[in-house]
């Protein structure tokens, strides 16, 4: 087969540029901490309350500076309502919802999660700077759903 000269280069560019954009593409949907959402594990949305660990919501101690943050919504609260979290910690946020769907997100930070009925959802942090955090829903979940917030306070 017989190629003209410009037909190469031209070829050559346009895979050259399909690689730079496959690369830029892959390396930033990674980065600053960001994760694919997480929605693979199920759980049966009528009996939360009795499934583990949402019958004990709550921060439980995993590790060496290690915790995991079980968080169950429903309209229109989250339960519980208010976490103190020690400084440093890598706190794993799971979610499920009784309910409808609701958001959670915590104000100032990149965790910003949906949450469905039937579904774990999971984010996992590292909170390194003591403070407050405010939990709000961002998913409309009904006539309360403006009052639908919580409250993580990261201590010393
Ligand atoms: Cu829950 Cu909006």
């Amino acid at each position: 087969m017989h190629m003209h000269k410009y037909e190469k280069v031209w070829l050559v560019f346009g895979i050259g540029c399909l690689f730079v954009f496959l690369t830029i593409v892959g390396v930033s949907a990674f980065a600053e901490g960001n994760q694919p959402p997480s929605c693979l594990t199920t759980i049966d949305p009528e009996k939360v309350d009795q499934t583990p660990p949402f019958n004990k919501p709550g921060l439980v101690k995993t590790g060496d500076n290690e915790y995991q943050l079980n968080i169950v919504a429903s309209a229109f609260a989250y339960t519980p309502n208010q976490v103190e979290i020690p400084k440093g910690a890598k706190v794993t946020i799971n979610v499920t919802s009784k309910d409808v769907i609701h958001g959670f997100e915590v104000v100032g930070t990149n965790i910003n999660m949906m949450v469905e009925p039937g579904y774990v959802n999971s984010f996992t942090k590292t909170f390194d700077k003591t403070g407050e955090y405010t939990i709000l829903c961002n998913e409309y979940c009904g006539a309360g759903h403006h009052m639908m917030t919580a409250r993580i306070k990261v201590v010393d």
